[in-house]
């Protein structure tokens, strides 16, 4: 193999638009769950064509996994949306990433934030079992356009049944996946359902303190600028790898002219 090509192993398609795969892991890489990675193809030109990528598999895993969008027109993901078993891929091993456990301060529940996409971090996340030593309880909201687009998360929640996951996290893990433009149980923002105290009443869970509840924040630009204020307006701040905090924000994706 060339230097930094993974071999993919699996491919699955969630719809139009999302598909997940698996990739060797290079034995050299170490990395902390909810980190990313440059991940890409060779261009027209044999030259590398990389692009950001959560690590959607937790640290412990034999094999990488990615959750991609298909962006239509996108130089890299109009062609990776064509990969399967046994093709090859680039993979920089330096992982980086704010969304780690290392960024937070000690707490009681943790939030995990995400539209589209960004589930791709928590999915790590979510299957780590260090998520379930830091706290007492996790509360998933993921919202997307479409229902499709919640199956790949709704599977990685099911997955918690399973072993090895499901003696520690079995009753722990809330799982609210909303839809805004299609009808599902659960329906709206998540800025919205927690504003409007929605979510809390839907789990019957207590409302979000500064004291004990810690968040990770990844969607698009607005989403994310909008959850940091909410979370601000509740007495969260934002942490860094240098400064843990209450919350952490990556972006899922980088938009036009952002
Ligand atoms: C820190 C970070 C982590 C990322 N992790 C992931 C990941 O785990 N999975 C993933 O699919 N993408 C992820 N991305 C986005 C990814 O880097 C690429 O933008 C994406 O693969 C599309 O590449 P492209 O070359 O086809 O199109 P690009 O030229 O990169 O993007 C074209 C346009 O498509 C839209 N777009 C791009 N990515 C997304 C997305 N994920 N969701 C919705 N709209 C999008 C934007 O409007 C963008 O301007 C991440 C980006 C960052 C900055
Ligand atoms: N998903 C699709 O079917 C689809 C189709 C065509 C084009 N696209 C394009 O693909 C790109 C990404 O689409 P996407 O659907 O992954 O991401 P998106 O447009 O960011 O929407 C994802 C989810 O996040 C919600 N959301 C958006 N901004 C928010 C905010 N500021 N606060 C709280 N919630 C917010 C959306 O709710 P709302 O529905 O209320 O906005 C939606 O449920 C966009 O450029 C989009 O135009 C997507």
């Amino acid at each position: 193999m060339a230097a930094d090509a993974q071999k993919v192993t699996e491919v699955i398609h969630w719809d139009e638009n999302l598909f997940s795969f698996r990739v060797t892991r290079p034995t050299t890489l170490r990395f902390r769950s909810g980190e990313f990675v440059m991940i890409g193809l060779p261009d027209e030109n044999g030259k590398p064509l990389l692009r950001a990528y959560s690590i959607a598999a937790p640290s412990w895993a034999d094999e990488l996994e990615f959750y991609s969008i298909k962006v239509a027109n996108g130089p890299l993901t109009s062609r990776l949306q064509h990969i399967k078993a046994g093709d090859e891929i680039i993979l920089r091993p330096k992982p980086v990433g704010t969304l780690v456990h290392d960024a937070l301060l000690p707490g009681k529940r943790l939030w995990l934030l995400a539209t589209g996409t960004g589930f791709a971090p928590f999915a790590s996340i979510l299957r780590d079992l260090e998520t379930y030593e830091r706290f007492e309880e996790v509360i998933v909201m993921h919202t997307c356009r479409k229902t499709s687009e919640l199956a790949y998360g709704a599977e990685i929640i099911e997955s918690l049944n399973e072993e090895p996951l499901n003696e520690i996290a079995q009753g722990r893990v809330h799982y609210y996946p909303t839809t805004t433009r299609e009808e599902s149980k659960y329906m709206g923002r998540i800025t919205d359902n927690i504003s409007s105290g929605k979510v809390y009443a839907d789990l019957g869970i207590a409302p979000i303190d500064p004291a004990s509840d810690r968040a990770m924040v990844c969607g698009s630009y607005a989403f994310n600028i909008d959850v940091k204020r909410l979370l601000e307006s509740l007495g969260l701040r934002e942490g860094a790898n240098s400064e843990p905090r209450e919350f952490v924000v990556e972006k899922a994706f980088v938009g036009e002219g952002l």
